[in-house]
């Protein structure tokens, strides 16, 4: 008889108790700032038990040891997050933040004296889409000018296997829909099923892992844009303010920061001034 797993015969999803789902949920909320409400209890078991049959676990408890002990139990841990968060994306995914990065960077080479270095950080990169438009954005506007301008893009996601995605840029033709013609010289097509993106783009980013809870953490790196889209609503409403509040530490003088719309009701901050661009939602730093 043909056996399709024979060496992982078909279990049944044992039913994850309400105590396993509030130790599970709040190790979420703990290390990512992620909420899993309690009507997602079927989403979280169902996500565990995939990635734990994939590394011979039936039982959560001893699932859960091995996640919490020592280096391995660290690595076993990313792939998990990667099973746990959502990774939908697109290129150009919302076009007015794009021409807001467009406008901000060609106002910032016509009023530069000065070589201009932009520099700009995707903070939930998820598999690269985002941080590729926003370099294709980047890279057009330095090129159509005489001035000195140049720029690099920081991506950087939660998720170590989305990350390795990103940085190995192939994607499926799919995806060029999204691409507009004036970009379409930043691919290489591969085959009919796949593209690539081009090295003139590529040299120009530094993708990492990155856990936007970290956020408070010192750096001198400033950026002249922080892109911050479709992340937020993962998290409860005050992570969500801690995070933006941490993330205007990260901005050179005049820097933007852009969220996606419908991400935060009412935030407001003594540094930041709102940009009037319609259908946006973005703050200048003052
Ligand atoms: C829906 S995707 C958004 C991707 C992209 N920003 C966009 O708008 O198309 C959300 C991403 O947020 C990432 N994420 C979730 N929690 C995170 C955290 N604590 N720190 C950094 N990234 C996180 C997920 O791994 C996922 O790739």
């Amino acid at each position: 008889m043909y056996k399709m797993y024979s060496n992982k015969p078909f279990l049944k999803i044992p039913p994850l108790s309400n105590a396993e789902y509030e130790r599970w949920a709040a190790l979420l909320e703990n290390r990512l700032g992620i909420i899993v409400p309690k009507e997602r209890k079927l989403f979280l078991q169902s996500k565990i038990w995939s990635r734990m049959r994939e590394v011979g676990y039936t039982e959560f408890d001893k699932y859960w040891e091995f996640i919490n002990s020592g280096i391995e139990g660290n690595l076993e841990w990313s792939q998990l997050v990667d099973r746990l968060t959502v990774h939908e994306t697109s290129f150009f995914r919302h076009k007015p933040s794009f021409e807001l990065v467009s406008e901000d960077l060609t106002e910032k080479i016509n009023g530069h004296t000065k070589p201009l270095r932009y520099k700009i950080w995707s903070v939930s990169c998820a598999t690269g889409e985002e941080a590729y438009s926003l370099a294709m954005v980047a890279h057009k506007a330095c090129k159509d000018t005489e001035k000195d301008a140049n720029f690099g893009v920081t991506a950087t996601d939660v998720s170590s296997p989305a990350v390795a995605i990103a940085n190995q840029a192939i994607y499926s033709s799919d995806k060029l829909e999204n691409i507009d013609k004036p970009y379409r010289n930043y691919i290489t097509k591969l085959s009919d099923e796949m593209f690539m993106i081009r090295d003139s783009l590529k040299k120009r980013m530094a993708f990492g892992v990155f856990n936007l809870l970290d956020v408070n953490k010192p750096s001198n790196v400033k950026y002249d844009v922080i892109y911050c889209q479709n992340v937020l609503m993962y998290f409860d409403k005050s992570v969500r303010q801690q995070i933006l509040d941490g993330l205007v530490n990260h901005l050179a003088r005049k820097g933007l920061l852009i969220l996606g719309q419908t991400e935060i009701n009412a935030w407001t901050h003594p540094k930041m001034t709102r940009v009037n661009k319609s259908r946006t939602l973005a703050f200048r730093l003052k």
